[in-house]
């Protein structure tokens, strides 16, 4: 189902993850997978094609389909007449913090995190305020409910930006976590984005909780507003359609408002929808093998780069290593130069990330030793530490 991701096949494909770097360069940085497509989704865009319908979208029936997805996988039933359409999960984010926070207002984001949280919203002209994961001495991180409730009581903060599942430490948060965000921002009165694009790919022993599934207060419900996506589920970004669903009249409403400016791409809507209601058995086989491939890296790091520090994702395909025992610099550009792997540096996702490194690990079992391998060459190849004087 998932095809074998032979790099000559893989080569062909001419988007940005295959493209960007000379073809010596193994690409395991930007978040597509390598995998090949469900034959649904295939088959959904070849009718479009073929019929010659490639006009606006009219996301009929969409609601429905994610409602049945959400029941059978989360054991939870949205109301489909409050999910919509959008183009991807960014453009719905800061479309809602358009509408619905004055500009030049504060939005808490919680770094290390995904990098476009820092640049789209200040292109929006909010102003990030940062309350940082805290990391434990094993390298786990955790919300830290303290600095979160410390940001959103600033007077210029208007919103908070939770990442849930998270990337790219691959949290998955429990339902502490959540009610412990959701009473925050209750008392702080501020607007709550929870952008769950991760959330189809929660990985065994991970149980995804939606935001909008917790009992939460009408107050809340009226400014909350949860976007998600088949887009990494599925592989599907360049198809161009996201989800948002929120549960109460004023946040469906702000949505509306701004219907021109979140029209989805049509054949995004058509293989969105084909996802959720025929690609369930894909799905699994995806996260069977992203199961077996984040066990997989961790025996090839302790084998080819035992000093790197790694905790298996919870979420997604994507690996946040620790890099700081390598040789000073920079780790990723180490790889790419010396290794020919390209990875995603760490500092792109906010200081916290300085010294480690994003690999995405959505491929076969054989291309990812052989980017762990490459990498191992590339470190072992590298000056040593320079001793402090
Ligand atoms: C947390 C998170 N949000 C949003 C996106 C981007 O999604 P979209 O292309 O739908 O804007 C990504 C992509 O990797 C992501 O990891």
């Amino acid at each position: 189902m998932l095809g074998d991701c032979s790099p000559g096949v893989l080569r062909r494909r001419r988007s940005w993850k295959w493209t960007e770097y000379p073809p010596d360069v193994i690409p395991a940085w930007v978040a597509e997978m390598d995998f090949d497509l469900a034959e649904p989704i295939k088959d959904a865009v070849r009718q479009a094609i073929t019929a010659g319908d490639c006009g606006y979208p009219h996301p009929i029936g969409l609601g429905e389909v994610y409602a049945g997805f959400a029941r059978q996988r989360f054991g939870w039933a949205p109301d489909p007449g409050r999910v919509f359409a959008v183009p991807d999960v960014m453009t719905g984010i800061v479309e809602a913090l358009q509408e619905v926070t004055p500009h030049g207002s504060g939005v808490v984001i919680n770094p290390p995190v995904y990098p476009p949280f820092f640049f789209r919203l200040r292109l929006t002209g909010r102003a990030v305020v940062e309350a940082p994961l805290r990391r434990d001495q094993d390298g786990g991180y955790h919300l830290d409910t303290g600095a979160l409730d410390a940001a959103l009581s600033r007077d210029d903060v208007a919103a908070y930006l939770l990442c849930s599942p998270h990337n790219p430490t691959g949290r998955v948060w429990s339902h502490d976590d959540l009610t412990a965000v959701a009473a925050i921002c209750a008392r702080r009165g501020v607007v709550l984005i929870v952008d769950e694009i991760h959330a189809p790919l929660a990985l065994p022993g991970a149980r995804h909780i939606p935001f909008l599934s917790l009992d939460i207060d009408e107050d809340l419900a009226r400014r909350t507003f949860t976007f998600t996506s088949a887009s990494k589920g599925w592989n599907i970004p360049g198809l161009k359609c996201g989800l948002a669903v929120v549960s109460s009249p004023q946040a469906a409403a702000a949505l509306e408002r701004r219907w021109e400016a979140l029209l989805a791409s049509h054949l995004g809507v058509l293989a969105t929808a084909a996802a959720f209601a025929d690609c369930v058995p894909w799905l699994d086989a995806a996260r069977g093998q992203l199961d077996e491939n984040r066990a997989l890296l961790a025996a090839l790091l302790a084998r080819y780069l035992p000093a790197v520090g790694y905790r298996p994702p919870e979420a997604s395909f994507l690996a946040w290593l620790d890099c700081r025992a390598l040789s000073p610099g920079d780790a990723a550009a180490l790889f790419l130069d010396r290794g020919r792997v390209a990875v995603t540096p760490g500092a792109d996702f906010g200081d916290p990330g300085r010294g480690f490194v994003r690999l995405n690990m959505g491929t076969s079992p054989e291309l990812l030793a052989e980017i762990v391998r490459r990498m191992g060459a590339a470190a072992d190849a590298a000056p040593g530490p320079v001793a402090d004087e």
